[in-house]
């Protein structure tokens, strides 16, 4: 019941069997959510403190809400209300804020690297909730437990990712994470949001979105992150939706139970129609369900002393 890692900065370096461990967890914390009073009291006394430098609605209050079923205290910073306003650096505010004695801090932020920089100043756990283009750990936890949750297995099926890959931290931790867990994942999108060295991943690439969805027994479709593009990547919304777009049409090649996810927020009429993201294929808001679940187990596995641990068995 011990993760090997201190802190959880990505997928790239976490090892298997702190994600089984991980997976493990949040089975058995999901069904607290089903309870009249959804509340365990395996963190009381521990203090979490997420530091949200960017917007979040899903990742911040999924954290807030584990924080809060597993009875432990959770604070909340955001880069407008901080003293990051007045010029403080972001060390000086990680630093500042440990020496109130927190047990895990949960840090997003729009540079790559953030929480690394973070793990070498602080004492605490430092989880990445999310750090520029790089990596969103929690999210393909949970993209992970959601498939398993349908299917008996990840290892074997044809996970595909479809969209703006270039900027997406998403899609980056989803091809570490299922590639670990044995899936063919095929990465697609218009040339423009194809960085280069994407096959160095382990992931299949390609521009045509029929041949990425073929067969597919996953289909993760990606945002349209307008705010982190510097320049035009396609020509218009509606050329983009006509080539890369999820519709019914264009899954009916996708295996017959496939999976349409997304991590949200979703362009409705951009990436994804709403008779998908709606429709019976559709797992969107189970996946948002699942995160609380897979935040329980990553705070708890972090912050838990050997006490908590052992109540737990
Ligand atoms: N999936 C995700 O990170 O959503 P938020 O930006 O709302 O947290």
């Amino acid at each position: 019941m011990v993760l090997t890692t201190k802190h959880l900065l990505g997928t790239e370096t976490l090892p298997l069997d702190d994600i089984h461990l991980i997976l493990k967890t949040a089975r058995s914390f999901r069904e607290v959510a089903t309870r009249p009073i959804k509340k365990v009291p395996a963190l009381r006394g521990k203090t979490v403190i997420n530091l949200f430098f960017e917007p979040s609605t899903r990742t911040r209050s999924s954290f807030e809400i584990a924080a809060k079923r597993l009875s432990a205290d959770s604070v909340n910073v955001s880069a407008s209300g901080s003293s990051v306003a007045k010029g403080e650096t972001l060390i000086d505010t990680a630093r500042n804020l440990e020496s109130m004695s927190p047990d895990v801090i949960v840090i997003r932020h729009g540079c790559s690297g953030a929480p690394h920089l973070l793990a070498r100043y602080c004492k605490a756990p430092i989880v990445n909730a999310g750090d520029g283009m790089h990596e969103h750990p929690t999210q393909a936890l949970l993209d992970a437990f959601t498939i398993l949750e349908h299917k008996k297995a990840i290892a074997g099926l044809k996970v595909a990712i479809i969209g703006d890959i270039r900027h997406s931290r998403v899609a980056r931790s989803n091809v570490w994470l299922l590639r670990k867990l044995g899936a063919e994942v095929v990465l697609c999108g218009p040339p423009t949001m194809m960085p280069p060295g994407l096959s160095n991943l382990g992931a299949d690439v390609t521009y045509d979105m029929n041949r990425a969805l073929e067969k597919a027994d996953v289909v993760i479709m990606l945002r349209i992150q307008l705010e982190r593009q510097e320049e035009v990547f396609f020509p218009s919304v509606r050329e983009y939706f006509r080539e890369f777009g999820l519709s019914r049409d264009k899954l009916q090649v996708a295996s017959r139970d496939v999976l349409v996810m997304h991590p949200g927020p979703m362009n409705r009429g951009v990436e994804i129609s709403s008779d998908v993201a709606d429709g019976a294929e559709s797992v969107i808001l189970e996946q948002v369900t699942n995160g609380v679940a897979v935040r329980m187990a990553i705070l708890f596995l972090l912050a838990a002393g050997p006490e908590e641990t052992e109540a737990m068995r």
